[in-house]
C-alpha cells in the first residue's frame, strides 16, 4: 500500500458502514477515495446519492481498486466473502485488509484469505452512529506503522479509537463499549421508571434523565478527578445523594457490573467459534 494512495473500499453497506462513512466524510475525507459494494442497490444508492461516492454490486470491484479492504459483512458470511475476494482479487497481499466483524480471530482470516495478508481487527460501537463511538483496534505484526496511523484516522472520524494489546481485549472491549450503550439505557430506563413512579411524566423523566447522564459524561471526560472522586463531589455527606448511593451499593451495582462484563466477554468467546 503506498502511503500517498489510500482508497478504502467497504465490503457491505449495512449500519456501521454507514455510520464510519457519513463520518469520515463529514471529517473531510475525500469521496473519491471511498468505495461501497453491497447485493441490493437501495443503501448503495442512497450512498452515491449523498455523498457521491463509487459503489458496486460486485465485491471484487470494489476489493480489486482498493488499497484498503474493509470486511463490513455478518461474521457468518465471512467466510464465503473472502474466499470470493481470494479466488477473484489478484493482489490481495498487496492490500491492508480491516474487519470490523465481531468475533472473528485473525486465524480465521488467514484461513479464509491466505498466511500472507496483513490484518487489523476493529471494534466499533453503535455510538459511532453519532459521532461519539469506541474503536478498539488490534494489527497483526506484518501491518506496519503507516498503515495503522491511516486505519486510526478513519475511525477517529466516528469517535475515539484505542490499539489494544492483543485479540482477547478486543473481546473485553466488545463486553464493555459494545454492549455498554445497553447497559446505560437500561439504566437510565430504570432511573426513568423510577421518576415515574413517583408521579413525573414519561417525557419529563426521559428528559431528565437523559440530560442528567449526558452531562455526567461529559463531566466525566473533561475532568481530570477519577470516576469515584466525580461520584464523591456530589454526595455531601448525610444529603439524599449519599442516600441513594447507599442504596445502589446495598444493591451491589458493582457486582452486577462485573457479572455483565464477564457474562459479555464469555458470549464473544463461545461466539468466536461458532464460525
Ligand atoms: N452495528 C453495530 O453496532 C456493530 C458494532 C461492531 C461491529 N459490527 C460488525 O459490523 C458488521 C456489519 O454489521 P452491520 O450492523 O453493518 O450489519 P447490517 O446492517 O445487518 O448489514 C449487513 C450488510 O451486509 C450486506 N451483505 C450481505 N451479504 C453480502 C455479501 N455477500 N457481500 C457484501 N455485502 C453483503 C447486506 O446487504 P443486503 O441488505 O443487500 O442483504 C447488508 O447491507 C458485522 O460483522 C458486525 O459484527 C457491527
Amino acid at each position: 500500500m503506498q502511503n500517498d494512495v489510500r482508497t478504502i473500499g467497504f465490503i457491505g453497506a449495512g449500519n456501521m458502514p454507514q455510520s464510519i462513512i457519513g463520518g469520515m466524510i463529514k471529517g473531510g475525507f475525500p469521496a473519491q477515495s471511498v468505495l461501497v459494494s453491497n447485493p441490493s442497490r437501495p443503501k448503495l444508492d442512497l450512498l452515491s446519492e449523498k455523498y457521491g461516492l463509487r459503489t458496486s454490486q460486485n465485491n471484487h470491484e470494489v476489493a480489486n481498486a482498493a488499497d484498503v479492504i474493509v470486511l463490513s459483512v455478518k461474521p457468518q458470511l465471512m467466510r464465503e466473502v473472502c474466499e470470493d475476494l481470494k479466488e477473484n482479487v489478484s493482489n490481495l497481499a498487496d492490500k491492508l485488509i480491516v474487519t470490523i466483524a465481531a468475533g472473528l480471530r485473525f486465524e480465521s482470516y488467514y484461513d479464509f484469505l491466505g498466511d500472507d495478508i496483513r490484518i487489523i481487527r476493529v471494534m466499533p460501537n453503535t455510538p459511532s452512529l453519532v459521532g461519539e463511538g469506541v474503536s478498539g483496534l488490534v494489527a497483526d505484526d506484518k501491518v506496519t506503522a503507516a498503515e495503522k496511523e491511516f486505519v486510526q484516522q478513519v475511525f477517529d472520524y466516528v469517535g475515539i479509537t484505542l490499539w489494544l494489546e492483543d485479540e482477547d481485549a478486543i473481546d473485553v472491549l466488545g463486553a464493555v463499549a459494545g454492549s455498554g450503550p445497553a447497559y446505560f439505557f437500561e439504566f437510565m430506563h430504570g432511573l426513568q421508571r423510577a421518576a415515574e413512579e413517583f408521579g413525573v411524566s414519561p417525557e419529563q423523566a426521559r428528559a431528565m434523565v437523559q440530560q442528567t447522564a449526558l452531562g455526567a459524561a461529559k463531566m466525566a471526560c473533561e475532568s481530570e478527578l477519577s470516576l469515584v472522586d466525580l461520584r464523591k463531589q456530589v454526595t455531601s455527606k448525610g444529603g439524599s445523594t449519599a442516600k441513594g448511593i447507599e442504596a445502589y451499593q446495598q444493591g451491589e451495582l458493582n457486582e452486577v457490573s462485573k457479572k455483565a462484563v464477564a457474562a459479555a466477554v464469555a458470549r464473544n468467546r463461545e461466539m468466536a467459534k461458532l464460525f
